[in-house]
């Protein structure tokens, strides 16, 4: 927002990450971020702040807290939302918009007006507009200042007003030719679970197929490619591996299934439940055939896992899938030792009963497996020649399908992939 022009003043109730933010040191790792940081902290249009009190004089706030599934259920935790829509409400001015940008259960931006217009100085009306956000990691600055596409969800007698505000606010995106659609608060709140639910089925649909092949010794990335080149399927998201992790895919179709079933419609949304379980069947897959690969146990084997994010050019390890698989061999008795290029430190701090290593080579050290388990392009970029000499027996499995099988066999390499058929 401060390189598109505007002067921001972000609001975190993290002390740790307003420090660090302030020095130009951003708390995570997101590809071209700190180089924005200090590209815009001299301008003085971008600074941060514990203190809502000096958001007093925004024209627009937007929340973008946290909507983690509650401990135990599936449903979402609106708290954060709700807590600093309080904090915000005595701020408030006439002109003031609030715009809600936090993945919500549907209905909860009519709550949320609510509580904002009961917390507002008397006299002033609460003006909420829902623009859901669409970015994804690893694309983060990209996706913010190149969206593919804007949904302002409005309502009220401001609901004019508060479009143009957002129109003057995206001017920049916007007169490239950026598409903006115009709704109601529950459809707004409704795009972005729903996209987040189609492309977990998409994942687990390949996924599914990758069972199905494993069942009938297809290869899995034959087919995706071949259905693939019918545009009405097209090939993005159809990569048969681990599966989806991170902090929303799961979080948010678990969510979503929740709200239905409080909406009664608990039916239409019944195969997300298969959709999630496709999902955890490949982790444990992959363990399974980790343990096939060392002779029927886990108990004492060395098992290097490459990869600890949920995905590349990140270090977000929420729900992450080569976490969850480390994890399982390790109560089966193996020795596991990581490697990540940017998440081991989160992981550790996360799982410090796991063993990290600083380099490919040296967590592959005397390894009997070794688990492919984020696509990270350093991954990719593997000579097998020259790390098959740090294991006795070279064995690897690709759990994301990303790696080149004939490159790995003809190094000496037994190679195997989920969806993929033995050699
Ligand atoms: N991470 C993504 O890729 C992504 C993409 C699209 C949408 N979303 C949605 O955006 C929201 C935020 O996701 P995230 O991954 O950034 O979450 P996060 O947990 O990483 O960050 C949330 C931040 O909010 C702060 N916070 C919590 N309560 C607060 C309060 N009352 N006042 C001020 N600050 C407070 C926390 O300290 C934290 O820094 C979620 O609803 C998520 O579903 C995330």
């Amino acid at each position: 927002m401060a390189q598109l022009g505007h002067s921001v003043i972000a609001v975190d109730s993290d002390a740790a990450k307003v420090e660090s933010l302030s020095r130009g040191v951003a708390p995570l790792f997101e590809p071209g971020l700190d180089d924005l940081l200090a590209e815009v902290l001299p301008t003085g249009r971008l600074r941060f702040t514990t203190d809502y009190a000096q958001a007093c004089d925004a024209d627009v706030h937007f929340i973008c807290v946290g909507t983690p599934q509650r401990k135990g259920e599936n449903a979402a935790d609106t708290t954060y939302v709700f807590a600093a829509a309080e904090s915000l409400a005595p701020y408030l001015t006439a002109k003031a918009l609030v715009v809600g940008k936090s993945t919500v259960p549907v209905g909860t931006a009519a709550k949320l007006r609510d509580h904002l217009q009961q917390g507002a100085p008397e006299g002033v009306q609460a003006r909420l507009a829902w623009n859901p956000e669409f970015l994804r990691e690893g694309f983060a600055i990209q996706d913010t200042v190149a969206p593919n596409r804007f949904v302002y969800g409005v309502d009220g007698p401001t609901a004019d007003a508060d479009v143009a505000l957002l129109d003057e606010v995206y001017s920049g995106p916007l007169t490239s030719g950026m598409p903006r659609l115009v709704c109601d608060f529950p459809t707004a709140e409704l795009v972005k679970v729903a996209a987040n639910a189609f492309l977990a089925t998409k994942i687990s649909f390949i996924n599914a197929m990758a069972e199905v092949c494993e069942a009938a010794g297809a290869d899995v990335v034959l087919l995706a490619d071949a259905l693939g080149h019918d545009d009405r399927i097209g090939r993005k998201f159809l990569n048969a591996g681990v599966g989806f992790g991170g902090g929303c895919l799961p979080k948010d179709i678990r969510a979503f299934m929740a709200r239905a079933c409080e909406l009664g419609a608990d039916e239409a949304l019944e195969f997300l439940r298969e959709i999630d379980a496709i999902n955890r069947r490949r982790r444990s897959r992959m363990v399974d055939l980790a343990r096939e690969e060392c002779g029927g146990t886990l108990i004492g084997k060395r098992v290097a896992v490459l990869g600890a994010a949920f995905k590349p050019d990140s270090d977000d390890i929420r729900d992450s899938p080569a976490l969850d698989i480390a994890q399982a061999a390790r109560s089966e008795g193996a020795l596991v030792t990581v490697f990540d290029p940017k998440a081991r430190e989160s992981a550790q701090r996360a799982f410090p009963e796991l063993a990290y290593a600083d380099s490919i080579e040296e967590a592959c050290q005397r390894a009997d497996v070794v688990l492919h388990l984020t696509e990270w392009r350093q991954f990719r970029e593997i000579d097998p020649a020259k790390l098959a000499v740090v294991l006795a027996n070279p064995t690897i499995i690709d759990g994301r399908n990303t790696l080149d099988p004939v490159l790995w066999r003809s190094a000496g390499w037994s190679y195997r992939a989920l969806g993929r058929p033995p050699v």
